[in-house]
């Protein structure tokens, strides 16, 4: 859980923008839920790397460089994620890692890095397991460990090999800030639950909330759907301008616990599949062990109902079990229930 500079400032990253964004972690308490992960993304480098092969940052965009952010984060306790791609440049033409991986690692880790995230440009169409396991084996000889987000893109197959390499894995294009592009994310990512847990994740992009592109049950939902399968929650706004009603989706501890779950099994699709109605299930450890049920409307045009049959959405073995139902994000009960629920008249783009 953190946060990171793509989605609202691309390339127009600064010093500042990433301390009042830290400050604003720490100021809403954002911090104490468990997002400390400040990730600067792509354009904190130049082209060049100097004489001596090393990566300079940009200096009229850090100008006290990379070891004061780190230093600032730490102070805060937050931690530092920086990044680069396994290829000859990054994707927006600044020096990449393509081997250059063990003099990078090493730097990263002077500087105090907890956190690669690694894109895919400019690959020289070399095979991603051997571009993705040089850098692994760069930060595994570093002496403290550094999370390693894969960015390939859900390419060359990534849930055959990624789990073994990262800690995530993009399944993904990149995120834009709508509703259409979060739900081709999330039903892409939706393919591969098995593959996820303790240790590995996949990663259906970043979070879009606080940008404008979508409502506020847009957006409500979208951090429902990316709690269930278990993505990383990586936020991608400015921090300072997000709405009380913004907090509160970000902030809820019950879809945080969830999403945080011991046991971190993905959610997979089990009422509804590909149609505009689906109920996705996960069994949860922790709070003494409960089923995860989200219902979502994908439809554009239409409130939808489904009726809920514990038994095929897995959730009980037996007939005509009875099951209590628990609404996460407020923790009022809804009611108890034999064999089924129905959920009727959901929202279009709103979920249970
Ligand atoms: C492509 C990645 O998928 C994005 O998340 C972002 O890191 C950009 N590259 C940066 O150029």
């Amino acid at each position: 859980m953190g946060w990171n500079t793509w989605n609202k400032y691309n390339c127009q990253i600064s010093e500042d923008i990433i301390k009042s964004n830290a400050d604003e972690i720490v100021n809403l308490g954002l911090d104490k839920l468990g997002y400390v992960y400040v990730n600067i993304d792509d354009c904190w480098q130049i082209k060049d790397r100097d004489a001596q092969n090393h990566v300079q940052y940009d200096k009229t965009k850090f100008p006290n460089g990379m070891k004061a952010i780190g230093d600032y984060l730490h102070s805060k306790n937050l931690k530092f994620g920086i990044y680069s791609s396994a290829g000859t440049m990054t994707c927006q033409q600044r020096a990449g890692s393509l081997d250059f991986e063990t003099i990078d690692a090493a730097d990263y880790y002077a500087w105090g890095v907890d956190y690669l995230k690694y894109d895919n440009c400019y690959n020289q169409g070399r095979k991603a397991v051997e571009r993705y396991t040089k850098m692994r084996d760069a930060l595994l000889a570093q002496p403290k460990q550094i999370y390693y987000s894969i960015c390939n893109w859900g390419e060359e197959d990534t849930w055959k090999w990624a789990k073994d390499i990262g800690n995530s894995w993009r399944t993904t294009g990149d995120i834009s800030n709508s509703w259409s592009s979060m739900r081709v994310n999330y039903l892409q990512s939706s393919q591969h639950p098995e593959i996820a847990g303790p240790g590995g994740w996949n990663d259906p992009d970043m979070l879009e909330i606080g940008n404008g592109g979508m409502s506020l049950v847009e957006e409500k939902s979208h951090f429902a759907l990316w709690a269930f399968v278990k993505s990383p929650l990586i936020l991608g706004c400015d921090l300072t301008k997000l709405s009380t009603d913004q907090i509160a989706i970000i902030s809820n501890q019950n879809i945080i616990k969830l999403n945080q779950d011991s046991l971190g099994q993905q959610a997979k699709c089990v009422q509804g599949c590909n149609g505009n109605i689906e109920v996705y299930q996960a069994y949860h450890n922790d709070l003494g062990g409960y089923y995860g049920l989200l219902v979502v409307n994908w439809s554009d045009w239409f409130s939808q109902s489904i009726e809920i049959d514990f038994l095929v959405a897995g959730v009980t073995n037996k007939a005509n079990d009875t099951c209590k139902l628990v609404d996460l994000w407020t923790g009022q009960v809804i009611g108890t229930f034999t064999s089924k629920y129905y959920a009727s008249g959901i929202a279009i783009h709103d979920h249970l």
